[in-house]
C-alpha cells in the first residue's frame, strides 16, 4: 500500500510539472465534447438523427449506427430528455463512441457518464479503457427521469488511454439502443492509512466525478476488479450497484459524499481490514437516509468477521441519521468489514426508483482496554 500511495505521489509532481510545460494536460470533469454539444448539422443527418461521419462528433470517433438526438425529440409516444445541454447520443446494436485521453501510466482514471434505456427491455454497455472491459446492465432503473450515471475505472498502461462505450446488444429495432450523455474522467489517488481509521476512505469522500448538475448520484457497479473500484479501498460485493451521493443534492451524514445501499441484500459494499487477533476493535458509522423520498423502516446489516449487527433506522425520507457501533474482537490478521440494507425501499414519489438507507462516516479503531 505504501508503495503504491509513493507511486501515485510520485505520480501527481510529475503532473504538475507537465501541467506547466503541455496546456492540454489531464483536468478532472467532462471530456472535450464530452455532452455532445457540438456535432452534425441537422442537414447532415440521415431520417433526421443518423449520424453517417464517423467524424462527424468532434473529438469522438463512432462506429456503427449511431444517432444524435436532440432534447424533446419525440419517439412513438416517450419524450426523450437530455440531461445536459442540448444533445445526446445514441447507440444502436454494436455501435460505438471512442475518444482518446492523454493519460499518465499507473494513475487510475475513472469514468463518469450517464445513459438512459429507451425501449429495449436488457440494455447493457460495454465500457472499455486501456484494453480493459466491463459489462454492465443498464435495465434497472434507480433515477425517475430515467436518466443514472455509472462510474467506471481504469489503470492507464500507455500515456493515450482509448475510451470506448459500446453497446453489445442485438435488437431487433436498431433505434432501441441506449442513450449516452456527459461522459466526464477523474483521477482517483489511493487514499492513505490515517492513525484515526484502520478502514481507508472510511468517509467515501474519495470516489468517482460527480456531475454537478445532475441530482442523481453515481451508481457504481458490482464485481469490479478491486485495483479499479471507483470508491478506492472499497469493494462493490454481490449482484447490483450501489449509489454514490454528494451533499449538493442528498443529505449526506458527514462530508461531501456518501453512499446510498439501493438493491437490498443484493448490493453490499465491503473493505477487508488489517487487525490483529486477540485485540478488541471498534466499528462505527452514520447510517441514515438521503432526503430524497425514500422513507420507511429500514435496516443496514454490518459485519465485522462472524460479528454483527443490525442498525434498524426510520426513515421520513427528509435527511437524518444515527450512529451505530460493532464491538469485536479480531480472530484473524485480516477482517471483512461489510454493509448492506436488509430490504428493497422505493421512493414514495416514484415507485419504481430503488433507493434505500445511507452509510457514512465508517470508522474503525482498535481499543486498549476491552
Ligand atoms: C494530448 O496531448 C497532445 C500532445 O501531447 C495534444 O496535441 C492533444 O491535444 C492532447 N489531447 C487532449 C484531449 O488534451
Ligand atoms: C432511413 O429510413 C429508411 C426508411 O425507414 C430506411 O430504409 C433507411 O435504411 C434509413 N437510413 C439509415 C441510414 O438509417
Ligand atoms: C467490449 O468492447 C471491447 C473493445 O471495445 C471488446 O474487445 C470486447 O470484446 C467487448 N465485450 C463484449 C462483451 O462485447
Ligand atoms: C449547471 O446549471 C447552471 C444553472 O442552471 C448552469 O449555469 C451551468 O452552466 C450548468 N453547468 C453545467 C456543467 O452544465
Amino acid at each position: 500500500m505504501g508503495g503504491k500511495t509513493m507511486t501515485a505521489c510520485f505520480a501527481v509532481a510529475l503532473l504538475l510539472c507537465a501541467v506547466g510545460e503541455v496546456a492540454s494536460a489531464f483536468v478532472d470533469g467532462l471530456l472535450p465534447n464530452g455532452n455532445f454539444e457540438y456535432g452534425p448539422k441537422k442537414s447532415e443527418l440521415i431520417n433526421g438523427t443518423v449520424v453517417v461521419d464517423p467524424r462527424a462528433i468532434p473529438r469522438w470517433e463512432l462506429t456503427g449506427f449511431v444517432e444524435y438526438i436532440e432534447s424533446g425529440h419525440r419517439q412513438g409516444d416517450m419524450l426523450l430528455v437530455v440531461p445536459e445541454g442540448y444533445y445526446a447520443v445514441r447507440l444502436g446494436n454494436e455501435a460505438s463512441i471512442k475518444q482518446k485521453l492523454n493519460a499518465t501510466v499507473g494513475l487510475t482514471y475513472c469514468i463518469t457518464f450517464s445513459a438512459a434505456r429507451t425501449c429495449a427491455q436488457e440494455e447493457k454497455l460495454n465500457i472499455t479503457g486501456s484494453g480493459d472491459s466491463g459489462v454492465i446492465p443498464i435495465q434497472t432503473m434507480y433515477s425517475s427521469n430515467g436518466w443514472d450515471s455509472y462510474g467506471f475505472c481504469f489503470k492507464a498502461t500507455s500515456p493515450v488511454m482509448e475510451v470506448v462505450i459500446h453497446n453489445p446488444g442485438v435488437e431487433e429495432d436498431p433505434a432501441c439502443g441506449p442513450l449516452i450523455d456527459s461522459v466526464a474522467a477523474k483521477v482517483l489517488y489511493p487514499p492513505r492509512p490515517s492513525k484515526l481509521n484502520v478502514l481507508k476512505n472510511g468517509g467515501f469522500e474519495e470516489g468517482p466525478y460527480v456531475f454537478p448538475n445532475t441530482s442523481w448520484g453515481v451508481l457504481i457497479p458490482p464485481n469490479i476488479e478491486d485495483d479499479n473500484c471507483p470508491l478506492p479501498a472499497w469493494t462493490v460485493e454481490s449482484l447490483k450497484a450501489v449509489k454514490y451521493i454528494d451533499s449538493v443534492h442528498f443529505a449526506v451524514p458527514q462530508g461531501k459524499r456518501a453512499v446510498e445501499l439501493v438493491a437490498g441484500r443484493e448490493s453490499a459494499i465491503a473493505q477487508v481490514a488489517r487487525t490483529i487477533v486477540g485485540k478488541t476493535y471498534r466499528l462505527t458509522f452514520a447510517v441514515g437516509d438521503a432526503s430524497n423520498a425514500c422513507a420507511g423502516s429500514m435496516v443496514v446489516e454490518a459485519f465485522a468477521g462472524k460479528d454483527t449487527v443490525k442498525v434498524p433506522y426510520e426513515s421520513k425520507g427528509k435527511g437524518g441519521f444515527k450512529r451505530a457501533v460493532l464491538t469485536f474482537v479480531a480472530t484473524a490478521t485480516r477482517t471483512r468489514i461489510v454493509f448492506f440494507s436488509t430490504f428493497y425501499h422505493t421512493r414514495s414519489d416514484d415507485f419504481s426508483s430503488l433507493c434505500g438507507p445511507v452509510i457514512d462516516d465508517v470508522k474503525l479503531l482498535s481499543l486498549r482496554k476491552p
